[in-house]
């Protein structure tokens, strides 16, 4: 086994591996420490079954069931969530913001694994951002800024939400209310920080209006995801790819024809920081504001 390099700024390929439910300590420490390094790992030609997928995914931590997204859980499976666009209008497909999984959640996800069983004929790239290099890239005011600062992260902020009606919402506002998480996260495997906050979920800075929280967060989004410090990935049947939530964001672009199925089955690893709820007020205030904006 070995690993070659998909971008300069992150990613890298295993090659000579394939993914069983009983793998070696040894190829598993080698991935655990190129996870590290890399953040985005990509294993070519697997031809896995939803046992091995689920099985191999363990061997990095429990897996979440997905209750913050039931409506995304496989029947049988509740491991695996189905990444797809079949049935959906184009405006409703699911990952099409930046995001970090389940930001949204007082335990966001340490990692995920896709495997794609179709992917459509040309298109339906994911792109991946390193969220160091968007910290390490600001300027020591902007560190010093953003230090002590948190945000709120609510999943009615999504924009594949939008035009829902405010009962829906508000049911999904109850299973998911609005949490709070440091704008800059210490990395618990590599003790580097990374910058936290993600278009589909960041609503607000804690103690800020959304109003006056956009002009500093538009800025950070821009600056986290430039090209220099992104690696898109064109996807091939039986892909799979392992991606770090703690220091990474990731896209799924539309760039494909929306008649052609795309499906992808996608587990979640537990996430090992807390974040933690906003206080009554503030969560009315939060959500009310949300909605406000995804029934506009
Ligand atoms: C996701 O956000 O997990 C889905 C990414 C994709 O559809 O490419």
């Amino acid at each position: 086994m070995h690993f070659r390099k998909l971008s300069n700024s992150l990613g890298a390929e295993v090659v000579g591996f394939r993914i069983t439910a009983d793998c070696a300590p040894d190829d598993l420490a080698g991935i655990r420490q190129a996870f590290a390094q890399y953040q985005v790992l990509l294993f070519r030609d697997q031809d896995i079954s939803f046992d091995t997928h689920i099985a191999f995914s363990r061997k990095f931590g429990p897996l979440e069931q997905h209750d913050a997204i039931p409506e995304y859980r496989h029947p049988d499976h509740p491991e695996l969530i189905v990444v797809t666009n079949e049935g959906k209008e184009r405006s409703k497909v699911f990952g099409q913001q930046w995001h970090s999984d389940h930001s949204m959640t007082l335990r966001p996800s340490m990692a995920s694994l896709l495997h794609a069983h179709v992917i459509p004929e040309v298109g339906g790239d994911t792109m991946f951002a390193n969220m160091y290099e968007a910290y390490d890239t600001l300027s020591d005011g902007m560190k010093r800024l953003l230090a002590p600062m948190r945000a709120v992260h609510t999943v009615i902020a999504a924009k594949h939400l939008r035009g829902l009606d405010e009962k829906t919402l508000a049911a999904k506002a109850r299973n998911n209310p609005p949490v709070v998480h440091p704008v800059v996260r210490i990395h618990p495997v590599t003790g580097r920080p990374a910058l936290y906050v993600n278009e589909m979920l960041t609503s607000h800075f804690e103690g800020m209006t959304v109003a006056e929280s956009q002009p500093l967060l538009q800025y950070l989004f821009a600056h986290s995801t430039r090209s220099e410090s992104v690696y898109r990935h064109q996807w091939r049947k039986h892909d799979v790819l392992m991606w770090d939530n703690r220091c990474t964001m990731h896209l799924a672009l539309m760039d494909y024809d929306h008649q052609q199925l795309r499906r992808l089955f996608r587990t979640t690893l537990e996430g090992d920081c807390a974040g933690e709820y906003l206080d009554a007020a503030a969560t009315a205030a939060a959500t009310a504001t949300a909605t406000a904006t995804a029934t506009a």
